[in-house]
C-alpha cells in the first residue's frame, strides 16, 4: 500500500491524513478499454468528459463562463473558481449519464493541474483527488499545453509523435517538439503576451466584448489583409521565441487615434489586418521549425487555432514546404475535457500518476519533469 497524504500547514508527518490506495490500482497500466474520467478548470471553463483508450470519446460536456466575464472584460480569477465549484459536480453526472457509465466503470481520474489560474485549477484538482480516492482509482496529472496537442490525437487517427507542437490559445503561443507523447521540448514561446491576448485586447477597445478573437475572424473575411500596417515584432536571441505585446499596442492606438481624430475605422480591414499580422508571426516559425529540427509534421493546438487566417496560411505554408499539417476540428481547439483525457492515456501509460500530495502550478512549462511533480 502506498500512503497518500493530504496537505497541511505546519508540513509534519503527523498533521498528514493516512489515506491508502491499493498499490495493485497504481501500478496498473491502461488498455484500449480504460475508462478516463477527465476535469478540467484552468481557467474559464468547466470542463468533464469520459475517453476511452485514449481516444473515444464517450461524452464531452462544458460549461463555459463567458457570458459571467464578459462585463468585467476578461475572466475574473475569483469569479471564475466560484463557478467551477458550482457546476463541477453537476457537470460530471451529465457526462457520466452521456457516456452510458457509472461511477464504478471509471478506471483512473485524470485532471489539469498547471498552467492556469490557481484558484481554478485547485478546484478541478481536489474534486478530482476526492473522486479517485473514493474509487480507489490512479489519479493522473495532466498538463494543459500538452493536452491542447493531445486533442489532434481524437480525431487523427494514426497520428503520433515525432511532430512540431504549435500551440496558441489565450494564455499561450509556443512552439514545441513532441518526441513522444510525454516527451516534450519547448523550442520557442512568446516573450510577453500571447496571441490570444492581442486579439482579445483589439475586440474590447472596438467594443466588442470577451473573447474577441473569434468575432474578428468572422470580421475579417469582409477586409484587406492590408488594410492597415501592423507590425511583426522579431525578438533578440532565440528565432523561435515570438512577441505581440508591440502588436497588441499598436492596435489599442490605432483605434484610440482615429477615434480621437473622428476618423472612421475599416473594422474588416482592421480585423483582417490582425489576423495576418499574428499569422504572419506564427506560422514561417513553425514551418522553419520542422526545417531546421527535421520535423515532417506540425500539429496545432489552442483556441486561436481556430482562426481562419491561420489556418489557411498554416495549410498553404506547410504544403509549400511539405510538411504533413494537423489541426483539430473547430469544437476542439478551445478549452475542453475530451483532450485531458486524451493525454491522460498516454501519461498513464507512461507510469506519470500522482498521490494525494499533488498540487496545482499557475505556471510550469510543458516539458516539465514528471519527478518534479510528484516531491
Ligand atoms: O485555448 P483557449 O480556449 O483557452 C486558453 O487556454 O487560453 O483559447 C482562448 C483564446 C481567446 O483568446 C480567444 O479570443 C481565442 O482563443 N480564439 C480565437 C478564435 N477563437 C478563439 N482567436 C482567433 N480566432 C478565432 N477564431
Ligand atoms: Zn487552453
Amino acid at each position: 500500500m502506498s500512503e497518500i497524504h493530504l496537505l497541511s500547514n505546519k508540513n509534519t508527518d503527523q498533521d498528514f491524513a493516512s489515506l491508502m490506495i491499493n498499490d495493485s490500482e497504481v501500478d496498473k497500466k491502461p488498455n484500449g478499454k480504460s475508462i478516463v474520467l477527465a476535469i478540467e478548470s484552468s481557467c474559464d471553463e468547466t470542463a468533464v468528459a469520459v475517453v476511452q483508450g485514449g481516444s473515444k470519446v464517450l461524452s464531452s460536456e462544458i460549461a463555459s463562463q463567458t457570458e459571467m466575464h464578459k462585463i468585467y472584460g476578461g475572466v475574473v480569477p475569483e469569479i471564475a473558481s466560484r463557478k467551477h465549484i458550482e457546476v463541477v459536480e453537476g457537470l460530471t453526472s451529465v457526462a457520466l449519464q452521456n457516456a452510458g457509465i457509472s461511477r464504478n466503470d471509471i478506471d483512473a481520474v485524470a485532471v489539469t493541474f498547471a498552467p492556469g489560474l490557481i484558484g481554478a485549477l485547485l478546484v478541478g484538482l481536489n474534486y478530482a483527488k476526492g473522486i479517485a480516492l473514493s474509487l480507489n482509482v490512479p489519479l493522473i496529472p495532466v498538463h494543459h499545453i500538452r493536452a491542447h496537442i493531445a486533442s489532434n490525437y481524437l480525431v487523427h487517427e494514426g497520428l503520433k509523435p515525432p511532430f512540431i507542437g504549435l500551440v496558441a490559445s489565450g494564455g499561450h503561443t509556443l512552439l514545441l517538439a513532441v518526441d513522444d507523447y510525454t516527451e516534450y521540448r519547448v523550442i520557442g514561446s512568446t516573450r510577453d503576451d500571447a496571441a490570444g491576448e492581442a486579439f482579445d485586447k483589439a475586440a474590447r477597445a472596438l467594443g466588442f466584448g470577451y473573447p474577441g478573437g473569434s468575432v474578428l475572424d468572422k470580421l475579417s473575411s469582409d477586409g484587406s489583409f492590408d488594410a492597415y500596417p501592423l507590425p511583426r515584432a522579431k525578438v533578440d536571441g532565440n528565432p523561435y521565441d515570438m512577441s505581440f505585446s508591440g502588436l497588441k499596442t499598436a492596435i489599442i492606438n490605432l483605434i484610440h487615434n482615429s477615434k480621437q481624430k473622428g476618423i472612421e475605422i475599416d473594422i474588416p480591414g482592421l480585423a483582417a489586418s490582425i489576423c495576418m499580422a499574428v499569422s504572419d508571426t506564427i506560422v514561417p516559425r513553425a514551418v522553419a521549425a520542422c526545417k531546421e529540427y527535421n520535423y515532417s509534421k506540425l500539429c496545432v493546438a489552442g483556441g486561436v487555432s481556430a482562426n481562419s487566417v491561420l489556418r489557411s496560411e498554416l495549410y498553404r505554408q506547410t504544403t509549400e514546404a511539405n510538411i504533413e499539417l494537423f489541426v483539430p476540428p473547430i469544437s476542439l481547439c478551445g478549452d475542453n475535457a475530451a483532450m485531458i483525457g486524451s493525454q491522460a492515456y498516454f501519461e498513464w501509460m507512461s507510469g506519470n500518476i500522482a498521490d494525494m500530495g499533488l498540487n496545482a502550478f499557475a505556471t510550469l512549462p510543458a516539458d516539465y519533469d514528471h519527478q518534479f511533480i510528484s516531491k
